[in-house]
């Protein structure tokens, strides 16, 4: 066991506290907001009952796991010998730098400086660091206690071992790293999310697609294989002899498909009043808290029956 530290306390610190803390490390919350690790922690205590009873705390009590949870006064006490410091301030380059810059002064030597950022490249906000060799960004999906995927991203100057040792550090409490091999806009999973939005959009601009028969496309069509595997292993298992026997049979057709996937559509312009009309219809305004708890409940059964699947029948 050893101790993480939490710098800046709101939506993903506090959701990243309860995945270091089910990992069975000690972890200390630290914010400029004196009252946001107190408040934190609190919400953390209110999740874990439900995460108790889909047996997603790895066999720990909710009380004892609420019990690694500390809140810290200053920052310096935050850091005092942690091994990996994990910041969740807001999404704004200035922010970042400035933060880093206190985090690398102050974080003991060894320790590793992950950002939580969503789309700031580590380069622009690490380079003037004396260690920024040991910076890099560990972007997570929400929430990241039922998200396992979380995307390692270095900058150039990154030292590759302090790479392998937030890959094993992730690995071991659960947590399934993407390894990029340098950084680029959108990392991953947001260039894949981007590329099918822009499909998205597109179809419904047109005319040629619901926004209700999209939505099906994807939540009863294509997710349900990928959320146990994903496209390489798709294409794998759809063709009977493998992947390059898939790549000689369809390549012709999503080539063809190409050229009319070159031209954006502006989410912004008049198809998002169609789309918000009709997600409207189907959701009230008022209802959009209710309906992301019940997102949040599908993604723990999700995740409890995933967990039990890779054990029962194998990953
Ligand atoms: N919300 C998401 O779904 C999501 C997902 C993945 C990554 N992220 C990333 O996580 C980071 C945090 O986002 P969030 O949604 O938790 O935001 P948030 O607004 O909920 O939390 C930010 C916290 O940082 C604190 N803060 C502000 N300035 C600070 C400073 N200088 N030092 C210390 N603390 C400071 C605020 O008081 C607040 O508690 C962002 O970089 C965001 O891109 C968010």
């Amino acid at each position: 066991m050893s101790k993480v530290a939490i710098i800046g306390s709101g939506f993903i610190g506090r959701a990243w506290a309860i995945s270091f803390a089910r990992g069975g490390h000690d972890v200390v919350l630290w914010d400029e907001d004196p009252q946001a690790p107190e408040k934190a922690i609190a919400y953390v205590r209110g999740l874990l009952p439900d995460l108790e009873a889909n047996d997603l705390l790895n066999g720990a009590a909710a009380d004892a796991l609420a019990a690694r949870l500390q809140p810290a006064r200053t920052l310096e006490e935050a850091l005092d010998g942690a091994v990996h410091v994990q910041e969740n301030t807001p999404e704004d380059v200035g922010i970042k730098r400035k933060v880093f810059a206190r985090l690398d002064a102050a974080a003991p030597p060894g320790a590793v400086l992950a950002s939580s950022t969503s789309a700031l490249l580590p380069s622009a906000f690490t380079e003037l660091l004396p260690g920024r060799a040991r910076c890099l960004v560990v972007h997570p999906i929400n929430p990241p206690y039922l998200v396992p995927a979380a995307e390692v991203v270095p900058a150039p100057w990154t030292d590759p071992a302090v790479v392998e040792q937030v890959a094993s550090f992730l690995r071991a409490i659960g947590h399934t790293p993407i390894l990029m091999k340098r950084e680029i806009d959108g990392f991953v999973m947001n260039r894949l999310q981007g590329a099918l939005l822009e499909e998205a959009f597109r179809l419904v601009a047109d005319g040629y697609a619901s926004i209700e028969d999209v939505d099906v496309g994807i939540r009863d069509g294509l997710a349900l294989r990928w959320s146990f595997m994903g496209p390489f292993e798709t294409i794998d298992l759809n063709a009977p002899g493998g992947v390059r026997d898939y790549v000689e049979r369809y390549q012709g057709l999503y080539a063809g498909l190409f050229p009319s996937m070159q031209r954006r559509v502006d989410w912004a312009g008049p198809v998002i009043d169609e789309i918000e009309a009709d997600r409207r219809r189907r959701l009230a305004a008022d209802k959009l808290g209710e309906r992301q708890a019940w997102r949040d409940r599908r993604l723990m059964a999700l995740a409890a029956h995933k967990r039990k699947a890779d054990t029962d029948i194998g990953r």
